[in-house]
């Protein structure tokens, strides 16, 4: 059908929180219909990987639930050590051709073993570095655990129908607020608990894309070992310095210090795309996630960076079902959406 609207739940599974985004999609404009938040289960995800399936499927049961949803198709994505994505620059060829010769080219740059791995593609076609070669970004994900996610969803009584890999859907979600934005080059920054993803999006285009291994947990887990308290202890009273309550003079300053941390991170990320991407400098920032909420964060950013920062609203041009989403729970769950709301507009499909 010409304009359908596919049906798809996006479902992003964060080491804090699982977020699940009913969109629907279409080109000519997208409404959120629904969307459901709820935390982790306690050391389900532990250090970037899945330790508790069956307890991450019963979540997911209990949102679907009650999102009162029919759809069953799931567009999930992959994010941290599973997936890995560089750009390469192989000998000129008639681009049908690309897709039979990746694996062999890929071989030299990825570090996982070439026959457990997904590939996949994508021709860099504003940003071509010579006319004998041909620029391509290549994304390999650990088969291993793309089934673990299938699985994962099938045992909640879903359909796994698209993964993809969470710094795309970050993009997914900008292009389809922002359009591609022509002549622009925008840095993306998802800052979550476990992992930021950090994204480069050129002329419309994903140049670049990697998850550093910084975000809410690493404050968290700073004031834990200078007060001497648990992580539970510990991630309290981070939220109650961040949102104005009561909380030790300590706590401050150990986000002050933990700033220097994550900007050295982030900075670290800037240079090597700097470094190894010529072409148009980067224009502005925006930035999302739970911890993007940190207090001083997104200033300490912008004054070690010197880049523009401004928050990523996952909702700026999309519609809302009023008759679901009242506009506190809109405010609430903005900063956590944007990955779920990039995957909820997946077309069906889509590799
Ligand atoms: N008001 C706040 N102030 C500071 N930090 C906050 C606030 N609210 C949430 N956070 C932090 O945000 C993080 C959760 O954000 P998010 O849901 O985006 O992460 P996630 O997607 O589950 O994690 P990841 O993608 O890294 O696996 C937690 O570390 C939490 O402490
Ligand atoms: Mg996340």
């Amino acid at each position: 059908m010409f304009f359908q609207s596919k049906k798809l739940i996006g479902l992003d599974i964060g080491t804090a929180n699982i977020k699940m985004a009913e969109v629907d999609f279409s080109r000519k404009g997208s409404t959120l219909v629904n969307f459901a938040i709820m935390p982790t289960p306690p050391r389900a995800i532990n250090g970037g990987e899945i330790a508790d399936p069956s307890a991450i499927s019963e979540a997911l049961k209990q949102m679907v639930a009650g999102l009162k949803t029919k759809r069953k198709a799931i567009a999930v994505g992959l994010w941290g050590t599973s997936v890995i994505s560089k750009r390469i620059t192989i000998p000129m060829m008639d681009e049908k051709l690309v897709g039979g010769q990746i694996r062999w080219e890929a071989e030299q740059y990825i570090p996982f073993d070439i026959n457990e791995v997904n590939i996949d593609f994508k021709i860099l076609k504003s940003f071509q570095s010579s006319p004998e070669t041909l620029d391509i970004l290549l994304v390999a994900a650990r088969q291993d655990i793309a089934f673990l996610y299938q699985d994962i969803v099938q045992s909640s009584g879903m359909n796994c129908s698209v993964i993809d890999v969470s710094g795309f859907s970050l993009a997914n979600c900008f292009l389809n607020n922002w359009g591609s934005q022509k002549g622009q080059t925008v840095a993306l920054m998802n800052i979550g608990a476990a992992i930021t993803n950090f994204v480069v999006v050129e002329n419309g285009e994903v140049i670049f894309c990697r998850d550093i291994p910084v975000g809410g947990l690493t404050y968290t887990s700073e004031i834990s070992k200078a007060m001497g308290i648990s992580i539970e202890e510990a991630e309290a009273m981070k939220i109650s310095a961040c949102t104005g309550q009561a909380a030790p003079e300590e706590v401050a300053k150990i986000l002050q210090t933990t700033h220097e941390l994550i900007s050295e991170e982030v900075q670290s990320s800037l240079d090597f795309f700097v470094n190894t991407t010529p072409g148009l400098p980067v224009q502005q920032c925006l930035v999302t996630g739970g911890a993007s909420r940190t207090t001083g964060l997104i200033n300490h950013l912008a004054q070690s960076t010197k880049m523009g920062f401004q928050i990523f609203d996952p909702f700026r041009n999309i519609k809302l079902n009023e008759r679901q989403l009242t506009a506190d729970y809109v405010s609430e769950i903005r900063d956590f959406a944007a990955v779920a709301m990039g995957l909820g507009m997946r077309a069906q499909g889509d590799a």
